[in-house]
Formats: C-alpha cells, structure tokens, sequence
C-alpha cells in the first residue's frame, strides 16, 4: 500500500480519528486540536483562537514561535544540523560558554529531553559517590520525594509513586529511597546512611499539581545534604528558566543546587534540548565514552538553545512571571470567595499556579471545568482528577493575563457544582 502522505488543512475531526485511529493510546488529550501558534495565542484548524493556559507543560515560556528563536533556528537549519559527538561543531563550544557564564556553573552536559537530563544527574552523582565519596561499588543510593514526576523511562518511573506511573512495567531499579517531601526530619535520617550519593528534588513539584514546599525547605535541605557529603540535584525542568518568577525556582532561596538539570524551556518549545550544569569535580567523574547520545549538543539545538536563554535575559520574564502571578494569584483567591463549593485554593509561585478543585482526585470536575475553559478560548490541563495548572507563556502581557482570568472566572462562576 502507498502511504498517504501528508496533507495540510485537514479538520479537527479528522486530525482526533486520525491519532485516534493510528497513534498509541497513551494519552488523553483534551478534544482540542492546535494548528497555529504565535506568543500566548493557539489556533485550531477552524480559526477558534485560545489563551495558551498550559504553555506545553512550561516549555514554551518565551510564547509560540518567538520570532528571535525562529531566526536562529531558521539560519542554523541552512548551516548545519548534526555532526553527532564524533567530532566537534562550532556551536556547541559558543553555548557551553554561554549556559554555563549564565548560570555559574563550571561545565554543561547537553542532552535532548528532560528525562535524559534527569538520568545523566544520576549517573553523575553515582559516578561522583563511588569515585569521589568512596561509596562501595554498586550500593550507591539516591533519595527522592513522593509525588516527583521526572519522566517515564524505567530509571524514573522507578522513583514514582504514582500508580499510573509505575504499575505493570516493573521490575524497578534498585538504589532508591522514597521519601515524603517537604519534611527535613524524614531527609534527615535518610542522609544518615553513607552510601547515598543524591538526593533529587523539584523545587516546586508540577506534575504532582504544583505542591509549593515551606520556605526554608530547600535551604534546609541543601544544608543536610552538604553536611553528610550528598549531592543536591535540583531538578528544575519544569520550575527553571523564569517560570516561577527567578532564573531558577531554587533562587528564591539563593540555594545553587550542586547537579543542576534543565529542560523543556531551553528551547522555548522548538526542539527537544535539556542540559545538565556541575562543576568540575562531579561533571568530570565522566570520562570519554561513558555516556553522551547522538542528538545532544548537536548544533541546530544549541543555537536554538542560546537564542531561547537570551529571550528570558532580554525580555525579563523572570520579572514578569513574578509581578503578573502576584496578579494572577489575587484575581484566583477573589473568584474563590465567590465560589467556596467549587474551589478550595490556589497555589503556586510566578507563572507557574495551579487551582484546587473542591472535589475528591478521583472526581472528573477539573476535567470537566478545563473543557468549559476550552470552549470560552482558554486552554488549561488538569493535574489528577481535582487540580488545574495555570502556566501560561511568560511573554504575557498584563492586559492578556486579565482577560485570561475573565474567562476563567467567568467560566468557574457559572459551573455547576
Ligand atoms: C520536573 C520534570 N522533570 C522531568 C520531566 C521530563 O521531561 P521530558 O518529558 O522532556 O522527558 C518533566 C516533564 O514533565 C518534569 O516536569
């Protein structure tokens, strides 16, 4: 059979049969389907505009399409797009200077996704525990949270204590400690041991539907680790890069973590480009050929990844994510006096907020609120069965933020309980 190939201009119908129909089920998407982006706006097929509420999960925080990123990615596509790591290119070296003068670290590891990030941080500080802390071979340990989400290899999914994260794709991987988070006590007792390497983190954990810890927590906790010689990973794919409101969410609490990982924005939603930043005593634990893959650091990512990191710089969107959350926050807590039945709280930090659902996680309310939001033009998604993030790009003007929380508040004003 001659595959058909692609067609522009298909409908919304057809684009759902077609996923549908030939894709794997392992989503489930809200009935929406985008063709167009530009800034904090999507279009479906049909022309129905949105408010991008979600920003692909804070990939996209420079707004879609940035045109400044467009340009280099645009200019490096017609130059060169992979060598692979056989030999060297004439961006990689230009980027690893600029990521690492950005962010004050002494060497970057390129990666594609956030997960490779997240695996890179592991080998390093399991390399780092035995040929720096003497940890004996093979009993290195890395402690976690509960509710972390750092993607869906087996490496971490074994780290998981979601269900629908975890169950049926054992066995796990050995070497970890579950924790809860937010509590210093339980990390405490749990660095007592010698042989843990790492303790990873989120600073603010968005999967888990944007669980804000105490302040001083993560001051805290990066102290315990250095008093028993334990790396502080922050895995900060989802909080870093200007979404909370700093560079890095662990800034508000001027904590440099030791194993930095970094992702999602770092192309501003072009490609695939995560990083991991350390200095050298732990980065150069690796030596050549002990880890590394085809696409990391290839040049078309690094310009795009140098391109979307000046955007933030330029544009501020530290500061705007700070001052318009502040904002966002205030109209949220005003539309909860008004509907205490429906809603419980809001909760977040920057541009990365969500809303509390007054119903039970197992409900389908904030499923059901999200394709209302849709249906007034605005696209939010929401996190187990009674939370909805609100992350919208960071170039969003104030004037766009409140006509956002107008449609959201109209929205949630009228909803049925
Ligand atoms: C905190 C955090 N870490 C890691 C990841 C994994 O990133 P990726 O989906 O690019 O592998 C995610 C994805 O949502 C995340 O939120």
């Amino acid at each position: 059979m001659t595959p058909t190939s692609f067609q522009p201009g298909i409908s919304s119908q057809e684009a759902m049969q077609l996923e549908n129909r030939y894709g794997a089920h392992n989503y489930h998407p809200l009935p929406v389907v985008l063709s167009r982006g530009e800034g904090v706006y999507l279009w479906d097929p049909e022309g129905k505009q949105y408010f991008d509420f979600l920003s692909a999960y804070s990939a996209v925080n420079q707004g879609h399409c940035h045109p400044h990123i467009l340009s280099a990615l645009n200019e490096q596509a017609q130059q060169l797009t992979l060598t692979s790591r056989a030999f060297y290119n004439d961006v990689l070296g230009p980027y690893e200077r600029y990521i690492t003068e950005l962010l004050g670290y002494d060497k970057v590891l390129p990666m594609n996704t956030g997960v490779e990030g997240g695996e890179t941080a592991l080998k390093l500080a399991r390399k780092w525990g035995y040929s720096v802390k003497g940890i004996p071979e093979n009993q290195a340990k890395i402690i976690f949270v509960k509710g972390n989400f750092w993607g869906r290899t087996l490496a971490a999914i074994s780290s998981s204590t979601d269900p629908s994260s975890y169950a049926g794709f054992g066995p796990y991987m050995p070497g970890y400690e579950v924790i809860p988070y937010n509590d210093l006590p339980a990390l405490a007792r749990a660095l007592a041991d010698p042989h843990v390497a790492g303790f990873m983190v989120e600073p603010i954990q968005g999967e888990a539907g944007v669980v804000v810890p105490d302040e001083g927590y993560l001051r805290e906790a990066y102290a315990l680790c250095h008093a028993h010689k334990v790396l502080f990973i922050a895995d900060e794919v989802q909080t870093g890069l200007a979404r909370t409101g700093r560079m890095l969410c662990c800034d508000h609490e001027d904590v440099r973590p030791d194993i930095l990982i970094l992702g999602k924005a770092l192309s501003g939603g072009v490609l695939p480009v995560s990083a991991v930043l350390c200095d050298d005593e732990i980065m150069l634990t690796i030596k050549p050929g002990e880890h590394g893959s085809t696409y990391g650091g290839n040049p078309l990512a690094c310009r795009v990844a140098m391109a979307a990191l000046e955007v933030l710089v330029d544009e501020q969107l530290a500061d705007n994510a700070a001052r318009l959350g502040e904002r966002f926050r205030a109209r949220m807590r005003a539309l909860i006096e008004k509907r205490p039945d429906l809603l419980v709280t809001v909760r977040g930090k920057g541009l990365l907020n969500a809303v509390v659902i007054n119903d039970s996680p197992e409900s389908d309310t904030a499923w059901r609120i999200c394709l209302q939001l849709a249906e007034g033009g605005l696209l939010a998604k929401p996190t187990h069965g009674n939370i909805i993030r609100f992350a919208p790009p960071l170039v969003i003007t104030e004037a766009q933020l409140e006509e956002g929380c107008d449609i959201i508040e109209s929205c949630l004003l009228e909803f049925p309980k």
